[in-house]
């Protein structure tokens, strides 16, 4: 029989029947935050580059201090960057479900930021590193910023990387560059939550980068049904049951919260 309810409706039947959800989100969850996503044009010192050209094990070696730079920069944007109604709604919806005992919600991030966290959030399984966890780039212990948080300039700045205080090596930004493998705990923890779960809720993604976008498809094929917030065209339309179009601060509220 044909679905007449709108899809909005049906979207929300569809997560109370759910016992386990994933929410799986891309740059586009922290876009409305002030957060740029991954294929906006760079600014500033950054503009003769795309972030794909930054982001890679062979731009930190080539020049140290224009990626460190970049880095900082991103990190003092995200710092100034505040949660916004989107990250709440995933907030209150998993204290609900918890509440409730109505099943468990994780949420599987690509991004590098901290905004489900400081939403009030359960932690994020982060499959693409943080911002905020820096390493020694040669024995890999971890590295901390220092205590005085700096003031970049608007349009960024090279900056020399911190050394390791265990062996001196030059710390690098804790996230997966282009090329590298993503962290095994996140891995087998995002994995693992794929295959038990009922529903996946995507937002704001492309879909394009792999490993991590092949996770909701092992959903799909584990049994799972596909939702999809996303004001744009993904890899995923043709696999979401439901596509509603439109941000995420808009559309997660009236989505999980029934806040219209
Ligand atoms: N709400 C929801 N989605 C949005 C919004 C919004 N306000 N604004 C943009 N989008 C969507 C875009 O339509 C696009 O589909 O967010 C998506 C952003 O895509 P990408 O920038 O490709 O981000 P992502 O899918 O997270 O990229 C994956 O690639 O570059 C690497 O490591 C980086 O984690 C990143 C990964």
């Amino acid at each position: 029989m044909m679905d007449t309810r709108p899809p909005l409706a049906a979207a929300r039947d569809a997560i109370s029947a759910a016992r386990r959800i994933v929410i799986f989100t891309g740059a586009g969850m922290s876009a409305e935050s002030g957060v740029p996503t991954f294929r906006d044009a760079l600014t500033g010192l950054w503009a003769r580059f795309s972030a794909e050209a930054l982001a890679t094990p062979e731009a930190f070696a080539r020049d140290p201090e224009l990626v460190w730079g970049w880095y900082e920069w991103r990190r003092a944007r995200v710092r100034a960057a505040q949660p916004n109604a989107g990250h709440r709604a995933i907030a209150e919806f998993a204290a609900r479900r918890a509440a409730e005992g109505s099943g468990g919600v994780t949420v599987v991030t690509q991004n590098v930021d901290d905004l489900h966290e400081r939403a009030g959030g359960p932690a994020a399984v982060h499959l693409h590193g943080s911002l905020f966890a820096p390493r020694c780039g040669a024995c890999g212990a971890p590295g901390a910023f220092a205590t005085v948080e700096p003031v970049e300039p608007e349009g960024g700045r090279r900056l020399a990387p911190p050394r390791c205080e265990q062996c001196g090596g030059a710390l690098r930004p804790g996230v997966v560059w282009f090329g590298e493998g993503l962290p095994e705990a996140a891995w087998s923890a995002a994995s693992q939550a794929m295959d038990s779960c009922d529903l996946v809720l995507c937002v704001g993604t492309s879909a394009l980068v792999y490993p991590a976008a092949a996770l909701p498809e092992q959903a799909l094929r584990a049994g799972a049904t596909l939702l999809q917030v996303n004001p744009g065209h993904t890899a995923f339309d043709a696999l979401a049951r439901f596509n509603l179009k439109g941000s995420a601060a808009t559309v997660l509220p009236a989505l999980l919260c029934g806040n219209h």
